[in-house]
């Protein structure tokens, strides 16, 4: 894994947002694979201000986001379409069919996920997947468990995921227990992995990913088996290792 260390969040995002439009350049046409989260907000927001500065072009883009919680609808305003068109897509001239997130609303969960699982490989697969971390180590929704998942399929959130989103939601909204993700081996399947890490409370996790054993209990400690791995993280992230 090379690690780059940032003065902040807004270094990370911005040295981030300078790996992904790299990609973008050197093929126009390339396969992202997208993450939300407050993470990646400002690498979002810097690739927007590129954009509309007319540095970037989206029209041949194509992505692929990590996941999505099961019954929201894509207008929900906590559904992770809404979180995308939010900060993305509604700003830059990406081309909508070329968008790709689970559908939350298909309650056939094994129809959605086979069918995810088969866009993704027809597509070629991942050129760029970026990644946040979890308080937990996971990745997607890729929660802590005794064995690797690999496949795009229905999670049960677990009771610090519920609690850490918790804060968008409205109070007495119920908050969604159950979502959509991408499995460890479409990830791991992406030519070039960035992950983006920021603040002391990412500290202990972020050590565990990359200095501990690879273990199911800490899904994104898979990534030290990846030969293409780029970390971008703050110096607070960072401040354990
Ligand atoms: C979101 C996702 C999650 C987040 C992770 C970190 O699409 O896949 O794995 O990346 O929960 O979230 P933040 O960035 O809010 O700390």
């Amino acid at each position: 894994m090379r690690i780059y260390e940032t003065r902040d969040y807004r270094d990370m995002s911005r040295k981030a947002a300078n790996v992904i439009s790299a990609q973008m350049i050197l093929k126009p046409d390339c396969v992202l694979g997208l993450a939300t989260g407050s993470t990646p907000i400002g690498v979002y927001e810097q690739l927007v201000d590129w954009y509309q500065k007319g540095d970037l072009d989206f029209s041949q883009v194509k992505t692929v986001n990590l996941d999505e919680y099961r019954g929201l609808a894509p207008d929900h305003e906590q559904s992770y379409h809404y979180f995308m068109d939010r900060h993305l897509f509604s700003r830059v001239n990406i081309n909508r069919s070329h968008i790709h997130i689970p559908d939350g609303m298909n309650e056939d969960w094994q129809e959605e996920c086979g069918r995810y699982e088969q866009m993704i490989e027809e597509l070629g697969g991942i050129d760029l997947q970026i990644l946040g971390l979890g308080h937990n180590g996971h990745i997607g929704f890729n929660e802590p468990d005794f064995q690797f998942a690999p496949l795009t399929r229905r999670v049960d959130l677990t009771e610090s995921t519920i609690e850490a989103n918790r804060r968008f939601f409205s109070e007495g909204e119920s908050v969604p227990r159950q979502a959509y993700t991408m499995g460890i081996k479409a990830i791991m399947s992406a030519r070039k992995i960035l992950l983006l890490v920021s603040g002391a409370d990412k500290a202990d996790i972020l050590k565990k990913v990359m200095e501990g054993p690879i273990t199911p209990q800490v899904p994104a400690s898979i990534l030290q088996l990846h030969p293409d791995v780029t970390v971008i993280a703050d110096r607070e992230a960072l401040g354990k290792l």
